[in-house]
């Protein structure tokens, strides 16, 4: 991808970038619809990105030319007007930034992207997150990953016009390599939690995604709303299992199974946050076994497929758990393996989920990777940028 994206740059432009930037998928691990009720979750940067080659333009233009598209995006950062696709995540970006009070420079660059679209691996995060660190090479902000993370979410929800949440935005900025990172969607604390070697991420692309992925999301977002207002709390967050089972039996049934899926989502990301770190992966796995059939079952945003991967992928000899992951109907799940028993456990999911649904999945190894960078030109820009505020 590095060299791709620098190649159509010298191709289109006739020279050679003045920076690269890059920024990650991801795949979350558990804590699943818990970010949007100021929950805890805990994903992982994967190792396929977007990568963004670019230089400054003395105007105030922007022109991107992406490898997966034909039309590029071009726009003025004066007159910011909507547009369809992945143009609008661009000018989201432009304009947020313009709202909050920076004064963002005009560049021109290529794109190139390894990060499936659609899949729930989160391409619009690390388009965000790469569209704000090229911004950046350009213009004089701080870089700051939480609050960029936030910029982008305020950019899907005043601009691109979708409700998310703030956690891929938060892994896609500040995710590391061989690490899980542990996000408190209320106060943006993070905390790094190391994978042990001995364990491989699988995911599991089902190849199926379900048009009513936007209007269930936003709906379970509602109904999160009103449980909270029921408990008399800002957010699902702050109400525990115990407070949950002496108070919920005069919610309506739905709205119920609803938050007791948020409540105890929240818990088992904790209880597997320290599993983790014990090395327990018999327990994580365990855990996200139980997160899976609270998906399926209370949150209602799994699907036959997800199901069928999922029990398939249990079935496997050093299988530690499989659970479907993002926001669901489809999309991706995730298991969690013995490293050994890699090469087999691939084969035969992909052998069986084939036979069972007539659907030909794509499996992806994954490590853990880093979050957003400047990955060359990164040391003249931050050395200079340090120089000038020394
Ligand atoms: C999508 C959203 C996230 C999160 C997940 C569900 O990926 O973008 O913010 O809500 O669904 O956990």
């Amino acid at each position: 991808m590095h060299q791709l994206v620098i190649e159509e740059f010298q191709n289109r432009f006739g020279a050679s970038p003045t920076h690269i930037v890059r920024a990650p998928g991801r795949v979350n691990l558990i804590g699943e619809h818990t970010d949007y009720n100021d929950g805890f979750v805990l994903p992982m940067a994967i190792d396929r990105a977007i990568w963004i080659a670019l230089r400054p333009r003395p105007d105030r233009r922007v022109l991107l030319h992406s490898l997966d598209f034909a039309e590029p995006t071009d726009f003025s950062l004066d007159n910011l007007t909507h547009a369809h696709g992945w143009s609008e995540y661009v000018r989201g970006i432009a304009w947020i930034l313009q709202q909050q009070g920076f004064t963002p420079g005009g560049w021109e660059g290529t794109l190139a992207s390894d990060v499936p679209v659609g899949a729930g691996l989160s391409s619009s995060a690390a388009l965000e997150l790469a569209l704000l660190r090229a911004f950046w090479t350009v213009s004089d902000f701080e870089w700051d990953g939480a609050r960029m993370a936030q910029l982008a979410q305020q950019a899907d929800h005043g601009w691109v016009g979708i409700q998310s949440g703030i956690m891929d935005q938060m892994i896609s900025a500040l995710g590391m390599a061989n690490h899980a990172l542990l996000i408190d969607c209320r106060s943006l604390d993070v905390e790094l939690v190391p994978l042990p070697d001995a364990i491989r991420v699988i995911i599991l692309n089902t190849a199926t995604r379900r048009g009513l992925v936007d209007s269930a999301y936003n709906e379970r977002v509602a109904q999160c709303r009103i449980a909270a207002n029921f408990f008399g709390v800002p957010a699902l967050r702050d109400v525990s299992l115990a407070v949950f089972n002496t108070k919920a039996e005069n919610l309506d049934k739905i709205i119920r199974r609803r938050a007791r899926h948020v409540i105890s989502e929240n818990e088992r990301t904790l209880q597997a946050t320290s599993a983790l770190r014990r090395g327990d992966a018999k327990t994580f796995g365990e855990l996200m076994n139980a997160s899976h059939e609270s998906l399926r079952g209370d949150y209602e945003v799994s699907s036959h497929e997800l199901n069928t991967m999922v029990q398939i992928a249990r079935q496997q000899a050093g299988c530690y758990g499989a659970r479907m992951t993002g926001a669901g109907f489809g999309g991706c799940a995730v298991a969690l393996i013995e490293a050994v028993v890699t090469e087999d456990f691939v084969k035969s999911v992909e052998a069986a989920y084939t036979q069972e649904t007539g659907l030909q999945p794509n499996i992806y190894i994954c490590q853990a990777g880093d979050g957003e960078k400047v990955v060359s030109a990164s040391q003249t820009s931050e050395v200079s940028k340090l120089r000038k505020s020394e």
